[in-house]
């Protein structure tokens, strides 16, 4: 009885120390005397830290012209280097990859500048995803996110308009000097779910300074990712375009009817009302807008 009960305890001793000891002594040596609110600086501190950020289209939601905002699902990564989480992978049991919490470890505050959703102001975007961190330091953060972003639509030649939509990414506390901001070159478009309502042309990045107005913003390290898009027109041509040709020619047939047969009020009083109403149904589909009224 001593004997199994022996070997029982020695099997879970052992069991424990291959499965869990390790990764759990890791954690506790990597998280001892580190402080989340210091950057990671890999040669002096005069160099900005550099946060490679990628984004991935994944689908277009909705377009919203009367608040001009639009909705998109992506897959945002913020990759850096932080030297303070490295180890040696011998002394842990070959453990090369650990994933930590983003409350324990220092993170980009990265936001989202033309944000439009009411609960997430000038919340560090992909706040509560785990971080995946290498042997190496490499910290890897993958957020898949529903990003509200306002987005000035121009509506003049609807439906034949194409938009370009911008995402602009900043740093809302460090200066171009803290933290730096890469646009990684990734296939953007990497499994994109076509949308009905818009082809997509193109999605590409653009670093640049931001010169905001406001001095919070002044002089951080931006990306600006921007999504050109055209409207799909069939749609409209067969519930629009194609109706409204048709009324506009019955008034011309209105004319050759002769006098004598007394129907020419009846046909004209028909179409007017069938324009009527095929306006109050267009007018369902029409952006509603009042800086360009369509004609
Ligand atoms: C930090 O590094 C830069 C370039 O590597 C160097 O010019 C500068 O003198 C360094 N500063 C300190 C305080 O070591
Ligand atoms: C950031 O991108 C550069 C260039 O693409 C690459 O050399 C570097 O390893 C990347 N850093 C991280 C932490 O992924
Ligand atoms: C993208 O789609 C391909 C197949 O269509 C799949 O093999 C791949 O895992 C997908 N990638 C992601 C990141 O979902
Ligand atoms: C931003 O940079 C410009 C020129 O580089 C400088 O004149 C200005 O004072 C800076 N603004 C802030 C808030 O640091």
């Amino acid at each position: 009885m001593l004997q199994v009960l022996l070997t029982v305890s020695l099997i879970a001793g052992y069991c424990e120390q291959v499965m869990g000891f390790h990764e759990r002594m890791l954690v506790e040596n990597l998280l001892e005397h580190y402080h989340p609110g210091l950057r990671p600086v890999v040669e002096n501190s005069s160099q900005p830290t550099s946060v490679n950020i990628s984004l991935r289209l994944v689908q277009i939601f909705e377009m919203d012209v009367k608040k001009q905002v639009i909705i998109t699902s992506v897959w945002l990564k913020q990759a850096w280097y932080d030297p303070v989480l490295r180890w040696d992978k011998s002394q842990y049991g070959w453990i090369d990859e650990i994933s930590l919490s983003p409350d324990d470890v220092w993170v980009p505050d990265t936001v989202l500048l033309n944000n439009a959703e009411t609960s997430k102001m000038g919340k560090p975007v992909g706040m509560s995803n785990p971080l995946l961190v290498t042997s190496h330091g490499t910290v890897r953060w993958l957020a898949p996110i529903i990003l509200k972003s306002s987005c000035k639509l121009s509506v003049r030649y609807f439906p034949f308009d194409e938009q370009f939509c911008r995402l602009k990414f900043v740093s809302w506390t460090y200066s171009k000097s803290g933290l730096l901001l890469e646009p990684e070159e990734t296939e953007i478009l990497q499994n994109y779910t076509e949308s009905g309502e818009w082809y997509l042309e193109k999605v590409y990045a653009l670093r640049s300074t931001s010169k905001a107005t406001h001095t919070n913003t002044e002089n951080k390290s931006a990306v600006t990712y921007v999504i050109h898009i055209r409207r799909k027109v069939f749609y409209y041509f067969v519930y629009l375009i194609t109706p409204c040709m048709v009324t506009s020619f019955m008034t011309l047939i209105l004319f050759t009817l002769p006098p004598e047969s007394g129907e020419r009020m009846v046909v004209g009083i028909t179409i007017l009302l069938s324009l009527t109403v095929f306006y109050l149904l267009a007018s369902t589909h029409i952006p509603e807008t009042s800086e360009v009224v369509c004609h």
